[in-house]
């Protein structure tokens, strides 16, 4: 995925789409560009590297009112400056900026190689500008949907025309763009984070919309040449938000923060006297809800394991069969979607590419389909027939926590509602509730223990790879942990339910590979604690994540005690230590935490 800003305006363009492309840069940052519009034609300017290199290597006197920028997650090419975007036509008369992947780049590349057109690129957004320069259109919309008629694939695209200096013209498929309104100027970017320092007045585009953006504002239009009259809606953002608020990293910010953010998501959706939940955007009423024979979660990466963590709620509060699946796997083995099933799609950006293709296969196919979405407004959360939102607040970190855990916030919240409209009494469901009120303070407890996490941390830093294990409710809570950990402090780590390690993974254990055992007080304690000897007994190092008044005899080894609440909740609050550990091990390793190699803040792409 990628991230891509514009400006129409009367302020110089260069320092806003820099510090547009700042604020959008966990999106992809390998390298970055920008195209600005000035007396002497379009001056682009591309660098490998971040978006702070990009902005160091800019000319003294770049002038210019109009301009694209675009910072880049490779997908086509390696990340050298020629691969960087803006990508220009020959005569350097067309400017682009792409996030997505055109399928039929290739043929049409081949054909405009044919006609001899040079070709500076690996990339396939390319061909668009080439394209877009040869098109007989005589405006700028016209040459644009001429290209869009011809490509196939996903895409947000701006585009520059020097012969066009007052506009710069939009288009949507599959990939987010927002228009941002401003006093006699106007903004383009991927995602709200570039845009709230200017404005909190906010059009989405829909697939298969494009815009002309000029300084008095903008027309949005259909591939049809239809107006679609879209009318700027006001977002619930502020600059506070998206800023680091004076922390280190973003991460350990949004880890921190987790105790207000989920006191706001619990705020008016609690129902004390029914034992309930409040769930009214899942416009689904009661007789509906009781009609699903079963659960279906679809999500990718830590959504994926949230979602699994919610399977096991739906099972034990609402008595339905409920499962996990990626999204990016179920959509591929063409699905029986069932009129009583209710699919459920989980995603923190609500952009992800797999998680919305799942969502488009089975509304192919009939099925009913609710989002759990973070990002207001998201492709994801416009395309389920309804939803709840996670109120988390903008994740900026790749490595998903907060989100992660207002996730599993929303799965208990789920569960207690399928469960109050069957069999789950009012005292159960009370109990929950009193459950999720103590969790922001229980989470606070936690936090205060951040010294001693960091310690244990430091412990593991070291390790070329771990373990991470853990049984029935806190399996899923491993492999979050092991994903954190391969997400930003490059070790192998791998989960696996404890029981499972005595059929082969125990052959692994060794001195040097420590492994993290999820040690829950509940019906397994005392197997849990049996398996985990075994390792002790192979000389494993070992680190426990345990509850008050678990003993866990005379393992002399480091333990994390996390608050107890009710069981079936219990997995939200012991995934709150592993976020830690993984943090701080990458800390001690110096590893860029917030932007890790090779990963985006959600793909966008397939
Ligand atoms: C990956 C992110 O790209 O996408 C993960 O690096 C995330 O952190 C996954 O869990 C899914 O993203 P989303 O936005 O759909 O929850």
């Amino acid at each position: 995925m990628c991230g891509i800003v514009g400006y129409i305006g009367n302020q110089n363009a260069a320092p806003i789409l820099i510090e547009g492309l700042a604020r959008l840069e966990y999106r992809g940052y390998d390298s970055a560009g920008i195209a600005v519009l000035g007396a002497r034609g379009a001056q682009v300017c591309r660098k490998v590297g971040r978006v702070r290199d990009l902005e160091a290597s800019l000319p003294k006197r770049l002038a210019g009112k109009v301009g694209i920028g675009h910072t880049r997650w490779a997908t086509h090419g390696p990340a050298t400056e020629d691969n960087a975007h803006p990508q220009t036509s020959e005569d350097g008369r067309i400017s682009v900026v792409h996030n997505g992947i055109i399928d039929n780049a290739a043929s049409l590349r081949g054909r405009l190689d044919a006609k001899g057109v040079k070709f500076t690129s690996e990339t396939d957004t390319e061909v668009i500008a080439h394209l877009v320069a040869r098109s007989e259109a005589s405006t700028l919309e016209g040459a644009v949907l001429d290209v869009l008629s011809r490509i196939t694939g996903t895409y947000a695209i701006a585009v520059l025309d020097e012969r066009h200096p007052d506009r710069i013209v939009v288009a949507r498929n599959g990939s987010p763009l927002i228009l941002g309104v401003g006093d006699h100027e106007m903004f383009i970017a991927s995602d709200l984070a570039a845009l709230v320092r200017h404005t909190t007045s906010v059009v989405h585009l829909d697939d298969g919309e494009l815009a002309t953006v000029t300084a008095s504002g903008f027309r949005t239009f259909s591939q049809e040449q239809e107006n679609t009259e879209k009318v700027p809606t006001d977002v619930d953002i502020d600059l506070e938000d998206v800023g680091l608020g004076g922390y280190r990293h973003y991460m350990r910010k949004e880890i921190i923060e987790q105790p207000s953010t989920i006191e706001r998501m619990l705020r008016g959706r609690l129902d004390e006297r029914f034992g309930s939940a409040r769930l009214d955007g899942l416009n689904l009423g009661p007789r509906e809800l009781r009609w699903f024979r079963r659960v279906k979660i679809l999500g990718c990466g830590s959504a994926y394991y949230a979602s699994e963590v919610g399977a096991a709620m739906i099972e034990e509060l609402a008595r339905i069969p409920a499962a996990a699946e990626p999204a990016s796997e179920f959509r591929y083995r063409n699905p029986i979607i069932e009129p009583d099933t209710l699919y459920v799609a989980v995603s923190q950006s609500g952009e992800t590419a797999d998680t919305a293709f799942a969502v488009q296969e089975v509304k192919r196919k009939g099925g009913q389909i609710v989002g759990l979405v973070n990002v207001v407004g998201s492709t994801i959360a416009r395309e389920c027939d309804g939803g709840i939102y996670l109120h988390a607040g903008p994740e900026v970190a790749v490595a998903s926590t907060k989100a992660l855990t207002h996730m599993t916030i929303g799965f208990a919240m789920l569960a207690l509602h399928l469960g109050r409209v069957r069999d789950l009494s009012i005292a159960d469901g009370q109990r929950i509730i009193a459950g999720l009120r103590d969790i922001p303070g229980q989470i606070q407890q936690i936090i205060t223990d951040e010294p001693h996490i960091a310690e244990v941390a430091d412990g593991l830093a070291g390790a070329p790879s771990l373990f991470f294990v853990g049984r029935v409710r806190a399996f899923p809570v491993a492999r979050e942990g092991a994903q954190k950990f391969k997400e930003i402090s490059y070790r192998h780590a791998e989960a696996y339910p404890t029981s499972e390690l005595k059929h082969g993974p125990l052959a692994l254990i060794c001195e040097s590979l420590p492994t993290v055992a999820i040690l829950p007080d509940d019906e397994l304690t005392d197997r849990n604690l049996a398996a985990i000897q075994q390792i002790v007994a192979r000389q494993g190092p070992l680190v426990v994540v345990t509850h008050p008044g678990v003993s866990i005899g005379d393992l002399d080894v480091p333990c994390i005690t996390v608050p107890k609440n009710e069981r079936e909740l219990d997995p939200i609050l012991m995934t709150i230590p592993l976020q830690l550990l993984a943090y701080h091990a990458a800390l001690a390793l110096g590893h860029d935490i917030d932007k890790p190699r090779n990963l985006a803040k959600s793909v966008t792409v397939e």
